[in-house]
């Protein structure tokens, strides 16, 4: 196993590949058009080029690369996902949500297109995601476009993403129980991650049968994915972030650190990123950037 460190650097020269990756697809597919729909594609550029870790996409890429997909097809499947996430952080940003001002390092969407635009932003990157997938590019199987779609809308929508907003703001202000906390970081954010890690073993025609353990690793980072970004938001650096922190605990937020405290919050997000590699012990070198993701994902300062 090669050391931590060395997996690192491996980890950030990859995050910075698929960063460019995603951002040159983005670029290619979203041209903006010479009439009054202007605004409302720049805006859809502005919440998906040039920002984000780009995590989503990495898992998927990674995890399609380990099965040996095409490296294209897995790209637009990744920036499919990759939309989905951009258009929950434009509502998520938005004035009825979480109303924050910052995102990525510069004006949340609805700062700089107003919030009309905003909205629609977001249902227009959604709808885009689903006809990259839909279209005969993303893979030339039929079947297996039809198995993406349905992972994507199943993670995004009231089972998933959507789901986990809702319960998300219906909480502000009460006391939950750790169950209904962890259902409720599983969908909003797990979901997502969980659709990385399964859209790429779609494209590597995995088995169903095969999948259990990288769905048990994607579970588990999911859950510690959140957990560190509600430590973000009570101890990071807003600068490093790209976003305004310090605001979950105003908001009445239901998070880890609510029931846990900040210390026990982070000792469970590291058992957590353990167990996701635990998961992949019967995978060799090949699953050696997951495991360095895993830790990544507990460890990262924004
Ligand atoms: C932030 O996700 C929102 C959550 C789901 C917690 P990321 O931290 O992955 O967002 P970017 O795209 O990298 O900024
Ligand atoms: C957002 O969670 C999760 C989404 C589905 C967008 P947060 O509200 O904690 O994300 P940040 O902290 O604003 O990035
Ligand atoms: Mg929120
Ligand atoms: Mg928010
Ligand atoms: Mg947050």
């Amino acid at each position: 196993m090669p050391d931590p460190a060395t997996m690192a650097d491996a980890l950030r020269s990859e995050m910075v590949r698929v960063q460019k990756e995603i951002d040159r697809a983005f670029d290619a597919t979203l041209p903006v058009p010479d009439d009054s729909r202007r605004p409302l594609v720049e805006a859809m550029r502005h919440a998906t080029i040039g920002g984000g870790k780009r995590l989503r996409p990495l898992l998927l890429i990674e995890t399609a690369r380990i099965l040996g997909v095409d490296r294209d097809c897995a790209i637009r499947a990744a920036c499919a996902l990759e939309a989905i996430h951009a258009y929950s952080l434009i509502h998520d940003d938005l004035p009825c949500m979480d109303d924050d001002a910052m995102r990525h390092g510069k004006p949340s969407v609805h700062k700089a297109f107003g919030e009309a635009t905003a909205v629609l932003a977001g249902d227009a990157l959604q709808t885009y995601a689903f006809a990259l997938l839909a279209d005969h590019q993303a893979t030339g199987d039929s079947f297996v476009r039809i198995e993406l779609v349905r992972c994507l809308a199943r993670a995004a929508g009231h089972q998933g993403m959507a789901g986990g907003q809702m319960m998300d703001m219906a909480a502000e202000g009460a006391t939950l129980g750790l169950p209904t906390i962890t259902r409720m970081q599983q969908r909003k954010t797990g979901a997502l991650l969980e659709a990385a890690v399964e859209m790429g073993a779609i494209l590597g025609h995995l088995p169903d049968e095969g999948r259990l353990h990288l769905r048990g690793y994607a579970h588990d980072i999911g859950l510690a994915f959140q957990i560190a970004d509600d430590l973000l938001d009570a101890q990071g650096d807003a600068q490093l972030a790209g976003k305004t922190l310090r605001k979950d605990d105003a908001a009445g937020k239901q998070t880890f650190l609510t029931l846990l405290g900040a210390e026990r919050a982070r000792e469970q997000a590291t058992m957590l990123a353990d167990q996701a590699v635990g998961h992949l012990a019967h995978y060799g070198k090949e699953a050696d950037m997951l495991r360095a993701l895993a830790r990544f994902i507990v460890e990262r300062e924004y």
